[in-house]
């Protein structure tokens, strides 16, 4: 069956094409029915069933025979480590640590927080997690203490699973600091923390909370999969919103399993033992659906990859991951290639590999520009297919189903809507805007098996954030537009969230930051375009009266601020001082005609501008620290 004839029969009869996919699934109690409407805009899926992650992603390969098969290959240019997991040694690594876990009084419905890094025992945590029915709620090892902190007073976990350090390639991460620091400043604390000790950074435990990952696990019994409704929360992953308070979306576990599995084939193109690699980190959304679960359930080898395209040691470590393990499907963000584009431009690298394994690489998290698309085509001689999604979905809204059928590529687009998503572009008072015409881009309600139900104990905050602006309809966030192919072109976000090298930031947060320095009476962060990162924030701080100090010493202090209460990950290293904001008459700060003159764009002097002149001043400022022509 072609794409256009699966996309019918969806919207024909959508409980029948779930329930068909949901076949592929292992159920404890299999569901009759697929939707369940709520009322108020509310809908489940597969709500009364009864199923287990874990067993569909590690135990049921082991029951099928497979359990020699190869479920994750750990590299790690990084620390030079290597390994392989089968299915069997995946499932009593999990049922082991799991029974750690149940010894500790874990159960199905408790919240347990993982902070790890990129090496297979954050897969098993994770799995563990499903294993007992325990929400995860994984932290990207690049925020800072404070942001951690934020997350465990808004999930409240009984545990929290941590590493002893992470690795850049210039440094050491020690996350134990960060840990402490963390659980110091949140008001909830957790009964107990798990630490999985690395070589390169041996932690001291402190004394009746933190537990080692192996000690923990001796003289408890393996546990056992617990079946839980179709509607339970598999996990809750923080992302960014518009302030500085993150948004728990929710997953819930039976649509998860449906959806994600039959991504693999009819996106992703691959069988069950097929190599798959996604180069992101366990940290973010792609991480837990295409690092972690959709490959397992589907049966699929994952790659844990611990390093980055470039500098580690060179920009020939994707190739030779691939050509290695015999990688089938291939994920990353555009921002790698951009990296590897400036470091290799030439594709030097490229010729030491035989990438003849590699059948398409698949490219999202961000704006996929055209050159960058065409580069990788160039040197990989492999379709190179743009998909469009977001933590909320937790998989594709559009793409091309390479699995299902490959449909013409069209630069600059991610392709179709999939199956399960009815996608509009609405003007502002939600009317559906024709072909070709600019608008938001919505989803008409319900949302497909998979997406988020709500935000972690929110709801009103899910309803505002998303389902108010267009009654009937999912806010994606993102503008764009539909062309007369139904070809989906993704233009830019309209709220106030960044994306800095396939990382989702909020500029509302990190104005949050630097409206606590105590010298700072006003501020704005804005995205400009950058060649490497896709989007940098830039700091624009307005000094509070009296304040006699070197700017360069207050900008500097701005820049450790946000490093020290976001993280790293922020990349914020440009911030300056500015006189005045230019504003609207009602005091709204002019942020998209700033990232004008930051990108050197042309733009239309905003009839509600106060004063003008300060825009001169902006452009100025902005010279001063390399933009607007500077
Ligand atoms: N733990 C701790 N620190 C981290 C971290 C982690 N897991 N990940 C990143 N950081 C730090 C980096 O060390 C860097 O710190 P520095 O300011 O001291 O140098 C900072 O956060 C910014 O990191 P990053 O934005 O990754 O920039 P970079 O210059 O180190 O690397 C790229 C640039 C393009 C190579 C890198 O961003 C990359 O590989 N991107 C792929 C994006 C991706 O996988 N996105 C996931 C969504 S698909
Ligand atoms: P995240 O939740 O971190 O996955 O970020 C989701 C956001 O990243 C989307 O709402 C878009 O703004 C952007 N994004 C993700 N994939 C793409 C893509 N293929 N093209 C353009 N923007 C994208």
């Amino acid at each position: 069956m072609g794409y256009r004839a699966a996309y019918t029969r969806w919207q024909n009869d959508p409980d029948a094409y779930w329930l068909e996919a949901a076949q592929a699934i292992d159920w404890d109690v299999a569901p009759t029915q697929a939707l369940f409407d709520r009322g108020n805009n509310s809908y489940e899926w597969f709500a009364d069933a009864q199923v287990n992650t874990c067993y569909n992603a590690v135990d049921r390969h082991v029951n099928a025979g497979n359990g020699a098969r190869t479920a994750i290959i750990y590299d790690s240019p990084i620390t030079g480590r290597k390994s392989k997991t089968s299915f069997a040694e995946l499932q009593q690594q999990v049922a082991g640590f799991a029974g750690g876990l149940a010894a500790q009084g874990i159960t199905k419905g408790d919240r347990v927080i993982i902070y790890m890094p990129m090496v297979p025992e954050a897969l098993v945590a994770m799995l563990a997690c499903a294993r007992l029915g325990a929400i995860h709620s994984v932290v990207f090892g690049g925020f800072a203490a404070h942001e951690l902190a934020v997350r465990i007073d808004d999930c409240t976990p009984k545990a929290i699973i941590a590493a002893s350090c992470g690795l850049e390639p210039n440094r050491v991460v020690k996350y134990k600091p960060l840990l402490d620091g963390a659980i110091e400043q949140a008001a909830h604390k957790p009964d107990f923390c798990v630490v999985l000790q690395r070589e390169e950074e041996v932690a001291p435990l402190t004394e009746g909370r933190d537990l080692d990952w192996f000690d923990f696990q001796h003289g408890t019994s393996p546990a056992d999969c617990v079946p839980v409704e179709g509607t339970h929360p598999a996990y809750i992953l923080y992302t960014s919103g518009t302030t500085g308070a993150p948004k728990g979306v929710v997953r819930p576990t039976a649509g998860h399993l449906v959806a994600l599995n039959w991504t693999m084939k009819n996106i992703y193109n691959v069988d069950p033992g097929d190599v798959f690699w996604a180069a992101s980190d366990v940290g973010w959304v792609v991480g837990h659906s295409y690092i972690c679960y959709a490959p397992l359930i589907h049966g699929n080898t994952t790659v844990v990859f611990e390093g980055k395209p470039v500098g580690t040691p060179d920009a020939g470590t994707f190739w030779r991951v691939i050509s290695e393990h015999n990688v089938r499907s291939f994920f990353t963000a555009p921002t790698a290639f951009r990296a590897i584009k400036r470091e290799d431009p030439n594709g030097e690298f490229r010729k030491d590999y035989d990438l003849s394994c590699l059948r398409a690489l698949y490219l999202a998290g961000e704006r996929a520009d055209p050159d960058t698309i065409e580069w990788a085509q160039d040197l990989l001689g492999v379709p190179v297919y743009d998909h469009w999604w977001q933590t909320e979905t937790g998989w594709t809204i559009a793409g091309n189903p390479a699995g299902l059928e490959a449909l013409p590529v069209k630069i600059g687009s991610p392709t179709v809507p999939m199956p399960g998503y009815d996608v509009h572009i609405l003007d502002e008072g939600g009317r559906i805007l024709p072909a070709g015409e600019l608008g938001a881009i919505a989803i008409k309600l319900p949302l497909p098996p998979g997406t988020l139900p709500t935000l972690w104990q929110a709801n009103d905050r899910f309803h505002k954030s998303y389902l108010n602006t267009f009654p009937g309809y999912y806010e994606t966030g993102d503008a764009g537009m539909i062309d007369t192919d139904g070809y989906l072109y993704i233009m830019a976000r309209t709220d106030d969230v960044i994306n800095v090298a396939g990382h989702r930031l909020s500029t509302g947060g990190m104005e949050e930051v630097l409206a606590g320095h105590p010298d700072v009476a006003e501020c704005a962060v804005v995205g400009v375009a950058d060649p490497l990162k896709g989007q940098n924030a830039v700091g624009f701080v307005c000094l509070t009266k009296g304040v006699d100090r070197p700017h360069s010493e207050i900008t500097a202090e701005c820049v450790q601020r946000i490093r020290d209460q976001i993280g790293p990950v922020a990349a914020f290293k440009k911030c300056v001082v500015v006189d005045r904001l230019p504003k609207t008459r009602s005091g709204k700060i002019l942020r998209a005609t700033m990232v004008k003159i930051a990108d050197g764009e042309t733009f239309k002097m905003p009839a509600t501008i106060d004063d003008p002149a300060i825009l001169d001043e902006i452009r100025d400022a902005l010279k001063t620290i390399g933009y607007a022509g500077g």
